[in-house]
């Protein structure tokens, strides 16, 4: 699966460090050529050997060898990704500040290859500000960050922030390096929806919602570099992938005629628009005037796009939806899940800091039928087009074509 390409695997001085073997063992498994580096902490807490014998070649420590007079460079220009498993609190403060002070720090700042960093470290630590910031920072770099799960920790304490699954790390790997060979949707057709509509009252006036579009077109873009025939359906009048078919639409009844009709011929939908649940019943034909007083609104359902999609959808076909929600999104989230069919819902917590509408980040959390979950921290709308991109690619290759997963019940 991962023939001919080259891996750095960067170790850092964590307690983690022993679980950097068990993903280097898998990752050499399904055939990558596996570069170990280990800093010098790194090597208290796991032996040299262990990770030299496992490896495709001896661990790597100094930026002074003495036959490869510039291996920092030599390593990340060779690289097609390099991975940090554990990564401390000081490894992810010197990269966001660009301090080059060894061979794996110089490796991620001289390499062009994806970098995804495994954090492990104390829940108070995890928590601090700085360590968010600098990961918030990365983050914007395009760096992907598997995030740390709850469990316990070194010394006995309980939290966040122990080390991934080297499973599921192994699985980032694996999507980030697909995503970079270029090519993982090539041949598949993905329709994608963005911005929000709008409904109108009279010629002049519309009920709307704050949706940009900017997500929906990230997810498009995303998709179209990965080698997807993308129908983008939008509200919105933002730059488009080359190729791609665009439909422009305004209203709830307009978005879900043209994705019903662009799904019978999909074999991914993605419900990134935010479409009106209600509609004036009657728009009036004429500018309602202030001297009669304020409007009557009289409102009635729209089409639910997303269950329409769930009830109709072809053998095989992979639908994402979206949930926007304040507060904990993540029970609203489930339901949405269970009750529209879909194969995966990508809640973002609309309220949270430079997360949901307009701005050019997002922060969400991807809910599959799978039961597995993806936590996305502040990225730009990029990075978690791919990250919902990652898990489409994972779903179609899971599923069978018969594979079909009904709607349960109707969404309250
Ligand atoms: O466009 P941006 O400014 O970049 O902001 C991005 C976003 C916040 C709009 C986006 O990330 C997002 O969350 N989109 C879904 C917003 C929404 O309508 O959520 P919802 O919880 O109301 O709807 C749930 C799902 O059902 C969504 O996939 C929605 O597209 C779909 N739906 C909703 C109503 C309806 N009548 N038909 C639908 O298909």
């Amino acid at each position: 699966m991962l023939a001919g390409r080259r891996v750095v695997l960067g170790v850092t001085g964590g307690i983690a460090a022993y679980k950097a073997v068990e993903v280097c063992r898998r990752l050499v498994d399904l055939g990558a050529h596996v570069v170990p580096v280990m800093t010098e902490d790194a090597t208290r807490f796991v032996g040299e050997v262990t990770l030299s014998a496992l490896a495709s070649e001896p661990v790597q420590r100094s930026l002074w060898r003495e036959q490869d007079p510039i291996p920092h460079t030599a390593l990340g220009q060779q690289a097609d990704l390099v991975v940090v498993v554990p990564a401390t609190a000081r490894f992810l403060g010197t990269y966001a500040a660009g301090i080059s002070d060894g061979l794996l720090a110089a490796t991620v700042l001289a390499t062009r290859a994806p970098v995804v960093v495994c954090p492990a470290m104390h829940t108070e630590m995890w928590e601090h500000p700085a360590v968010q910031e600098n990961l918030a920072t990365l983050r914007r770099r395009g760096v992907h960050v598997v995030e740390p799960g709850s469990g316990r920790l070194a010394g006995g304490d309980v939290g966040t922030g122990r080390l991934a699954d080297p499973v599921d790390i192994v699985a980032a790997v694996t999507a980030r390096l697909a995503r970079s060979g270029g090519a993982d949707l090539a041949g598949v057709t993905v329709v994608v929806s963005a911005g929000g509509t709008r409904e109108a009252i009279d010629p002049v006036r519309f009920i709307t919602n704050r949706s940009s579009g900017k997500q929906g077109h990230a997810i498009a873009d995303a998709a179209a570099a990965r080698g997807a025939d993308v129908v983008l359906v939008t509200t919105v009048a933002r730059p488009v992938p080359a190729g791609a078919t665009v439909v422009r639409v305004d209203t709830a009844a307009e978005m879900a005629d043209a994705v019903l009709a662009a799904a019978e011929h999909a074999d991914v939908v993605v419900m990134a628009a935010a479409v009106a649940d209600f509609r004036p019943a009657v728009a009036a034909p004429v500018k309602l005037r202030k001297t009669d007083g304020p409007p009557q609104l009289v409102l009635e359902p729209t089409v639910d796009i997303l269950a329409e999609l769930g009830r109709r959808r072809r053998p095989g076909q992979v639908l994402v939806g979206f949930a926007a929600e304040t507060g904990d999104p993540e029970e609203r989230a489930l339901q949405k899940l269970r009750s529209k069919g879909a194969d995966l819902v990508v809640a973002n917590d609309v309220a949270a800091p430079g997360s949901g509408f307009d701005g050019d980040t997002n922060a969400v959390t991807i809910y599959g039928a799978d039961g597995r979950r993806t936590v996305v921290g502040l990225s730009s709308k990029g990075e978690v087009a791919g990250a919902v991109l990652d898990r489409v690619v994972a779903c179609r290759a899971a599923r069978g074509p018969d594979d079909v997963t009904p709607p349960t019940r109707s969404d309250p």
